[in-house]
């Protein structure tokens, strides 16, 4: 039986005030319509089709990572009619379609599999995901009759006083058999407060030509829908609990989960303790066993097994086995540190490579470089990768001692085993096993002082 999903990403969102389309704002790092998708694809969904309308364009260079496809929505005329819009993708097909709204971006795969195991194993036509609420303004309700079996849902605008005591919500998650929602969709008209054509009208319609409809109530928490900055900081809290909490359950401790910033596809080993104030972003995955100290903010990296990190920034990086990077070390993308490595402080990196067991541990720039195993980088020593036109490379080789408060004006080449004196400033290769001293001889000249009248 063919599974797909729709995913109405038409509106506006005026209520944001913002020239970001709602769907595309992010919550623990991801785009809400992309967690939306995201969550289809674990549940099994692959054929996905995003109704899109208003800033169209921005909403699919937004989900274009996605490989989803598009059905446009010229003007805003209702639910349902966002459903009409995307005739063409339900034709030819004979199965369900899982609906779903691009601002509601809490659902859980495990939810969206057990509404459709319900919807199918029922034999239902529609199925609806629903929760009861405290306080159900705004929102459609579910009216069922005597035998507690769903008749229809009623918009809050249009509901009678009897039924805005319902307190059974519609979440606007669905499933639909996809013949009986394209027979329902002719029938569908806009006679209501707020004259659209409401997707919820289905149900009743359905239910009226004698078909069997359901729903299955969760918990509202993973209903939420965004409207508002109120509520997406809302989702962000509820989605930072319960993405911290599985990372503790699978055996890393956050010693204080209420300050810990984790994204959504971020992936993290056992055993490794993370501090308070630490933002882990994008595609990260931080291996098992590592320590991560306050204030470090590491995104889109692999960072390996027994790294410690303190204080610093690590961007689109890869950090091997047992290196140390930090206090205030800046990790900038495209770099790639060895097993062992010690990055210190006040250390910057710029696409790099950094061999196994070299140490750069205080006041470096290395920018544009390839470092080699076992060398050393002696404090306040400089890489100047720009001439001002153009960057340029830097190689040095295993074993190199670079001494400190050292330039070295690349492209120059440093060979394994060679020294570089204090001070130096390196303009030409160092060859093989040689010291190279590259600064002015020392001259004393005796008596200075004294001859001055300087003497005390
Ligand atoms: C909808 C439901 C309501 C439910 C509530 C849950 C209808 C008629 N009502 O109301 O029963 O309780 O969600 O949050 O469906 N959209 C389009 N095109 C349109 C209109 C909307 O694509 O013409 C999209 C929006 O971008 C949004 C979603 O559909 O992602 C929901 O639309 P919205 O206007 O927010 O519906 P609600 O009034 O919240
Ligand atoms: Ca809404």
């Amino acid at each position: 039986m063919i599974k797909c999903a729709i995913v109405l990403a038409a509106g506006e969102g005026k209520r944001m005030k913002s020239t970001t389309p709602k769907v595309l704002h992010k919550v623990c790092g991801k785009e809400m319509v992309n967690h939306v998708i995201d969550t289809m694809r674990k549940a099994h969904i692959d054929d996905v089709n995003v109704v899109v309308g208003k800033s169209a364009e921005k909403v699919k260079a937004g989900t274009e990572s996605r490989n989803v496809s598009y059905s446009f929505q010229d003007k805003q005329l209702g639910t349902g009619h966002a459903i009409i819009c995307s005739k063409e993708f339900l034709e030819n097909k004979k199965g369900v379609v899982a609906v779903f709204a691009g601002d509601a971006p809490l659902i859980e795969a495990s939810t969206v599999e057990r509404l459709l195991e319900l919807h199918i194993n029922e034999g239902f036509k529609a199925t609806i995901l629903t929760s009861v609420v405290e306080n159900p303004t705004g929102y459609g309700r579910i009216v069922r009759d005597k035998n507690s079996n769903v008749e229809k849902i009623v918009e809050h605008k249009d509901c009678s006083e009897d039924e805005l005591k319902i307190n059974e919500i519609n979440s606007a998650i669905y499933c639909f058999d996809i013949e009986s929602l394209l027979k329902s969709l002719d029938k569908l008209n806009n006679n209501n407060a707020q004259g659209e054509y409401y997707l919820t009208d289905v149900i009743g319609i359905l239910k009226d030509s004698g078909d069997k409809v359901g729903a299955m109530a969760i918990d509202f928490e993973e209903t939420l829908g965004v409207n508002s900055r109120v509520q997406l900081a809302e989702a962000e809290s509820l989605l930072r609990e319960r993405i911290n909490k599985r990372h503790m359950e699978n055996g890393v401790t956050l010693i204080d989960p209420s300050s810990t910033y984790i994204g959504a596809d971020v992936e993290i080993g056992c055993d490794t303790i993370i501090y308070p104030n630490n933002i882990i972003e994008g595609n990260t995955i931080i291996n098992e066993g590592c320590t991560i100290y306050g204030n470090s903010r590491i995104s889109n990296s692999i960072i390996e097994n027994s790294v410690t990190v303190q204080n610093s920034v690590i961007l689109e990086s890869k950090v091997g086995e047992g290196t140390t990077v930090g206090p205030f070390a800046y990790i900038r993308p495209e770099s790639t540190i060895g097993n062992h490595v010690k990055i210190g402080d006040f250390v910057e990196i710029k696409k790099s490579i950094i061999g196994d067991n070299t140490k750069v541990s205080h006041l470096t720039y290395i920018g544009d470089a390839e470092v080699g195993t076992h060398c050393n980088f002696g404090c306040g020593t400089v890489v100047v990768n720009y001439d001002g036109k153009n960057k340029n490379k830097t190689v040095v080789g295993d074993n190199a001692f670079i001494g400190c408060n050292s330039n070295l004006v690349s492209p120059v080449k440093i060979e394994s085993n060679s020294y570089v004196a204090a001070g130096s400033t390196i303009t030409n290769e160092v060859p093989e096993g040689s010291l190279a001293v590259a600064r002015a001889k020392q001259v004393n000249i005796e008596g200075w002082v004294e001859k001055k009248g300087f003497k005390k």
